[in-house]
């Protein structure tokens, strides 16, 4: 258990460097499959999920060496094609290991990925696509038995931009003989970085990042290197701290195109923002005022990843703010922790309405996820007196020293493990 220490009310002041994209690192880690050579991945971010995907990669048999924020995959040496139920349940990326070996190998065993409880994540349209591809997917006791004699190119039409099932289908197109179509992709940053490790890899993939990317081939080259990008949720996080505690904080290697539906309301908020090449600063005082209405949106839409964490940061906003969570089914479970500070939210279906109040004050608070936990100690850091974050690992699954990060901008805030 993580328990997290926050004295809340103090501004935040300096700078901070964005971590590496978990988002994008774990699709390319599951990708490094597909390399039977040296790939080096730089800007690895240090997170539970990543250590849970080089566990994946290790009993695949490949060769797994960690230095700092740089690794190193070897999976020339790939033994096996069967990844078991207890790596599978600790991710929902996971999943991904599914096209990738389909690609490789033409043969995975494996069974439903873990992951944040945010509502049902079906997995129907990864199979889907993977199934136009000439993949043969059984279900059986829990498991998924997938083989195929050859991947074939083919037209993919998603009805939803899944990032996942966007992924899959791209790892495994690397793997099919003749151009694949995906059409209704989806266009988040992510997607893009996903291509740009493939291509580095030797894939010939266009459009990646927009409704319609085209994989055309792919001769796998011995060595690959690849920088991870930074992380726009950890920035949009940052920020969100920034309008929650008042403070004038410089986040460099954030893109701010990136985070745009983001800053937008920070901005409403009266936050003033000023972009700079791969840099950002922002500046907040006093109470924010209501924005909205915020309805979340695949990208460019505005992120369900950052719905808590606005939400963190209006909670002592002047007037009302309506926020439409349309991505997750389940994805408010933040919300009666919140109240707990104070906070006034009520939720009526897929609609949380807040209704800003003066002030907020410390209590002992269970996160519930990762961006719902990370939602919860930026409201704490904005209310009075002590909280506690009591965590059972779901922050430190995607922030890379959180706990540091706020701590060198002046917030008083230690993580017990
Ligand atoms: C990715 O999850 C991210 N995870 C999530 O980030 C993010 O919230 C989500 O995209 C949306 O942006 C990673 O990249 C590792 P989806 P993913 O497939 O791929 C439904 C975070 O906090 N759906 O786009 O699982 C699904 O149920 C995390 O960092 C199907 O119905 O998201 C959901 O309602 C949490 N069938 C919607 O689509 C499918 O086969 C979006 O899911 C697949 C998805």
């Amino acid at each position: 258990m993580d328990i997290w220490h926050i004295r809340g009310g103090r501004r935040l002041e300096g700078s901070c460097r964005i971590q590496g994209s978990k988002n994008a690192a774990l699709p390319i880690l599951a990708a490094a499959v597909l390399c039977p050579g040296r790939c080096e991945l730089l800007h690895v971010p240090k997170l539970s999920d990543v250590d849970a995907a080089l566990r994946i990669l290790c009993h695949l048999g490949c060769r797994v060496q960690r230095e700092e924020d740089r690794v190193l995959i070897d999976s020339s040496t790939l033994s096996n094609c069967a990844v078991p139920h207890s790596l599978m349940a600790e991710m929902r990326s996971s999943i991904l290991f599914l096209g990738a070996l389909l690609a490789r190998s033409r043969e995975a065993r494996l069974s439903a990925p873990g992951g944040c409880r945010l509502g049902k994540r079906p997995i129907d349209l990864h199979l889907m696509a993977l199934r136009r591809l000439g993949a043969e997917i059984r279900e059986e006791d829990g498991e998924l038995l997938c083989r195929t004699p050859r991947l074939q190119g083919s037209e993919i039409l998603l009805p939803f931009p899944s990032v996942g099932a966007t992924e899959n289908a791209l790892l495994a197109a690397c793997g099919a003989k003749g151009e694949t179509v995906i059409r209704g992709a989806a266009r988040e940053p992510e997607i893009a970085a996903l291509a740009g490790f493939l291509e580095a890899a030797g894939a010939q993939i266009h459009g990646a990042g927009s409704d319609t990317i085209r994989i055309c081939g792919f001769t796998p080259r011995k060595c690959v290197q690849y920088r991870i990008p930074g992380d726009r949720i950890a920035a949009a996080t940052m920020a969100c701290a920034v309008v929650a505690c008042g403070g004038d904080v410089t986040l460099s290697g954030a893109e701010p195109g990136q985070i745009s539906a983001v800053l937008h309301f920070l901005n409403a908020a009266g936050c003033d923002i000023i972009p700079d090449n791969h840099a950002l600063r922002l500046c907040a005082a006093g109470r924010p005022t209501a924005v909205g209405p915020v309805v979340t949106a695949p990208y460019p839409g505005f992120p369900t990843d950052a719905q808590p964490l606005l939400m963190a940061a209006l909670l002592r906003g002047r007037g009302r703010t309506l926020m439409r969570e349309t991505i997750f089914e389940d994805r408010f479970r933040h919300v009666p922790e919140l109240n707990r500070l104070g906070a006034r939210i009520r939720v009526q279906g897929q609609t949380a309405e807040i209704l800003g109040v003066e002030k907020l004050h410390g209590d002992t608070l269970h996160a519930t996820d990762l961006r719902g936990g990370a939602a919860m100690l930026l409201a704490a850091l904005s209310a009075e007196g002590e909280s506690v974050v009591l965590d059972e690992g779901h922050i430190r699954r995607g922030y890379e020293d959180l706990d540091l990060c706020l701590e060198d901008l002046g917030a008083s805030i230690t993580l017990e493990h």
